[in-house]
């Protein structure tokens, strides 16, 4: 038999194209559902208009979240039909959470969509894909008792191409806290941890790839536990030094953490393990008392500022850094003012803001005393200013000082390299500081908002 040399398999493969939305567990969950579609040869794509298979992986926390999946969506139909009318194809699917959320409901609304898929529902991909290519609507967003990473093909991506030198690994998922505003424990279930086993298999394979630095991913990753040697209950604190043995692995993070689960053993690995990078990402959302307990938050404004101490006892030099809510119903100026107050007592290095948004089924929803838009949005402003002035302050405190940082990847320019510090920073160094994955020691000699400059020293 001859062989078309011209064909190269890559031209006759379909395409796929994953848009992904919302927090890093989207973004790792994407990495995921790509390795999925590859090992049934399909082939990534840059180009939207180009996918014979686009998969939308979406975020339902906030309404304007949601809403920019529809809009988009509108936008795709487009290209579906200027490839129809070349005679191709386009298979449109929604994953993540506001496919759980909505289910069959977003086929309705927008009819050109084929495939929706919560995020519990990955391992079953193929087979929906298939289904929906076929032509016929495919659905699911059941909550599987068995794992999903269990059944989903290992992080094949890891090694056939380069994945850069930091990754994230999903090592917890779900939420049992239900705070009042959130959609999280809906969307992705109950909390469920994965296996000792598996975790390390992935990481050691992420390091062999040349990987540097992982963070562990979680809605509530302090909340993860699992079976250590001889059967002994571990939480991530020994999770942690168990990874810090891992050969090429120089930098552990971990993220999202909820206050009440903080527990001593973590809190000691800080001051142990000098791989556990010293950041801390903590939500406390609000600094008043009545606001904590209207959010079901478990801990009040002193529990969060005692952990705080305890977390700068053991590592001095921690940067710490938070989510707020504005607006939450009944909040008022008094309580507003409590929020301003905390953030000046624990000095955030970094801090992520939003307006209240109300959302569907969740308990806030329904509250009295929703706060007007307006109001919202000027503490909003006032917060905003006063998380931005402190981070300006952190950035400019690291001026002069030594440090070691992770050489990431190309920057922005021609002959410069982005690397990231121990605090999460981004540093703009000279591409001559050294190779990609390498951890060089640099002086800061700019600090600007959201970055700094160094030097090689
Ligand atoms: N409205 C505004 N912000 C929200 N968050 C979660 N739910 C809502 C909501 N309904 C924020 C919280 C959380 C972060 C991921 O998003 O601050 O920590
Ligand atoms: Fe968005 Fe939360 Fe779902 Fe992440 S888990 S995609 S933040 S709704």
């Amino acid at each position: 038999m001859t062989e078309n040399k011209d064909l190269a398999p890559q031209a006759t493969a379909k395409k796929y194209f994953v848009k992904t939305y919302g927090c890093q567990m989207n973004v790792y969950d994407s990495e995921r559902i790509g390795d999925a579609l590859e090992a049934e040869g399909y082939v990534a794509t840059a180009e939207m208009a180009d996918a014979d298979l686009v998969l939308l992986n979406t975020c339902h926390i906030r309404e304007k979240a949601a809403e920019k999946v529809y809009s988009d969506i509108g936008r795709i139909k487009k290209l579906k039909q200027a490839r129809a009318e070349l005679g191709k194809s386009m298979t449109i699917g929604v994953t993540g959470c506001v496919a759980q959320a909505e289910g069959a409901e977003i086929i309705k609304r927008a009819p050109v969509v084929d495939l929706v898929a919560g995020p519990q529902t990955y391992h079953k991909l193929p087979e929906l894909v298939a289904k929906a290519v076929r032509g016929e609507k495919a659905v699911e967003t059941e909550f599987e008792i068995e794992n999903k990473f269990a059944k989903m093909p290992a992080a094949t991506r890891a090694q056939t191409r380069s994945r850069g030198v930091t990754a994230f690994v999903t090592v917890q998922e779900g939420c049992d806290k239900f705070c009042t505003f959130c959609v999280v424990p809906y969307t992705r279930g109950s909390e469920t941890s994965r296996s000792v086993g598996q975790i390390v298999d992935e990481a050691k394979r992420l390091a062999d790839a040349g990987v540097r630095e992982i963070t562990l991913l979680g809605q509530n990753v302090n909340a993860w536990h699992g079976l250590g040697p001889n059967d002994r209950e571990w939480g991530l604190g020994e999770l942690l030094y168990k990874l810090a043995e891992i050969d090429g692995i120089e930098r552990l993070r971990y993220m999202t953490s909820h206050p009440i689960d903080m527990d001593e053993g973590l809190i000691a690995a800080h001051g142990d393990l000098d791989c556990l990078m010293p950041y801390l990402h903590l939500p406390v959302q609000a600094g008043s008392d009545k606001i904590l307990k209207a959010m079901n938050r478990h801990h009040t404004r002193d529990d969060y500022l005692y952990l705080m101490e305890r977390m700068r006892e053991v590592r001095p030099d921690i940067a710490i850094s938070g989510d707020f809510i504005v607006g939450f119903p009944g909040e008022t100026e008094a309580d507003f003012e409590d929020t301003l107050s905390l953030i000046r007592e624990v000095k955030y290095a970094s801090a992520f803001s939003f307006k209240y948004s109300p959302r569907p089924g969740t308990p806030g929803a329904g509250m009295a005393d929703q706060v007007p838009n307006d109001v919202a949005g000027e503490r909003l402003q006032r917060l905003q200013a006063l998380l931005n002035e402190q981070q300006l302050t952190f950035n400019k405190n690291c001026l002069d000082q030594e440090m070691d940082v992770l050489l990431e990847k190309p920057g922005r320019r021609e002959g410069q390299l982005i690397a990231r510090s121990p605090w999460l920073q981004s540093v703009i160094v000279d591409q001559s500081t050294g190779p990609i994955g390498d951890i060089v020691k640099v002086r800061i000699t700019e600090a600007a908002p959201n970055s700094l400059v160094a030097v090689k020293v």
